[in-house]
């Protein structure tokens, strides 16, 4: 198989039509056998359930080319669990589980040219996503969905290395107490826009946000969960109900106990104590970690010790231990890794 004649090393996060993408419907209460299609274009009703009252639930993930030159995938299940998840509380009917898992290496497969090569940084994002497809004008549930995965190369995160960033405490919530932090919905993400332009005209990278109730504890940002290590070298990571499991989130913790034999825990994160920690980063399947070097609240700023230039140094073997599984350098735990044959 040619790959396609693209400079892997030069493409950003943005999205090019791969040559196949998955697509399933359901309807008259169950999905059919799913195919994939060469259209990137979707035709809908005009009152489609989607477009009135957003149902919909998405996931992200990549294909990687490892050393040895096979394309894997990153614990997929995690997703299909996820947005199984995701697709109940928004009364979506589930996409099983080993549907999910064939679609990804169906679609994979199919798109094997698009999967830059090892060593580009680059990679193939996956975006699987589900909607409401029919018309529905009353407030309701739809009847029909659509669940499709499509294929984006992506470039490295990091051009010319990670550079910490700042970010500041917001003053609007992401999440409303037992509402719908903890899915993965488009929902959650519409409501954060104007938080994350407004954090960028005023020169941030990125919104912290605290707990919608109390406004005293540490949630997430926009886009990825926080992880933080104390000055004694243990990682911490917020647990909260109304924030996203991050995959990337669960698989450091795991590294950080079992390959780097640290001690790790997830448990309530008050924003008072943030002031205390030593190194402080975002985790997610866009960059595996962003190290933070500085917090803004209100004017007051929190400056980790790691400083702005490069990551600290347990981030640092979390994020190099977590990359070389995913690329196939470092042998990965059972079930991690899941071959394109
Ligand atoms: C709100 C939010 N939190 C956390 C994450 C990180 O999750 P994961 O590590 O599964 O990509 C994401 C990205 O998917 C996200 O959108």
């Amino acid at each position: 198989m040619e790959k396609k004649n693209i400079d892997w090393s030069s493409i950003g996060f943005s999205y090019m039509p791969t040559d196949y993408r998955y697509v399933s419907n359901f309807k008259d209460g169950k999905w059919d056998e799913g195919t994939l299609s060469t259209d990137p274009n979707i035709v809908l009703n005009e009152c489609a359930g989607v477009l009135q009252y957003s149902q919909s639930v998405f996931e992200g993930l990549k294909a990687y080319t490892t050393e040895d030159g096979r394309i894997v995938t990153f614990r997929p299940d995690l997703n299909a669990e996820r947005i199984a998840a995701s697709a109940a509380r928004l009364e979506m009917p589930v996409f099983p589980k080993e549907r999910f898992i064939d679609a990804v290496n169906q679609v994979v497969k199919a798109n094997a040219a698009w999967v830059p090569p090892y060593g580009s940084g680059a990679t193939l994002y996956l975006r699987p996503y589900m909607f409401g497809s029919n018309a529905v004008i009353g407030v309701k549930p739809a009847d029909e969905y659509q669940f499709r995965i499509l294929t984006t190369p992506v470039g490295p995160y990091f051009k010319g290395g990670a550079k910490p960033i700042t970010i500041r405490v917001s003053d609007f919530d992401r999440a409303a107490p037992c509402g719908t932090g903890n899915i993965k919905a488009g929902l959650n993400y519409a409501m954060s826009l104007h938080a994350i332009v407004d954090a960028h005209k005023q020169g941030f990278d990125e919104n912290m946000y605290l707990d919608p109730k109390t406004r005293t504890k540490v949630e997430e940002t926009g886009g990825a969960n926080f992880i933080f290590v104390t000055k004694d070298g243990k990682v911490v990571t917020p647990k909260s109900d109304s924030i996203l499991p991050s995959i990337t989130r669960r698989s450091l913790i795991y590294v950080a106990k079992e390959y780097l034999g640290l001690e790790a825990e997830e448990r309530e994160v008050y924003f008072d104590e943030v002031k205390d920690f030593a190194e402080c980063g975002l985790c997610g399947t866009a960059a595996v970690i962003s190290p933070v070097g500085k917090i803004n609240d209100h004017g007051k700023e929190i400056c980790f010790p790691s400083g702005m230039e490069k990551m600290g140094p347990v981030i640092q073997k979390l994020y190099g231990t977590l990359t070389g599984i995913q690329m196939g350098r470092i042998e990965a735990p059972e079930g991690w890794i899941h071959v394109i044959e």
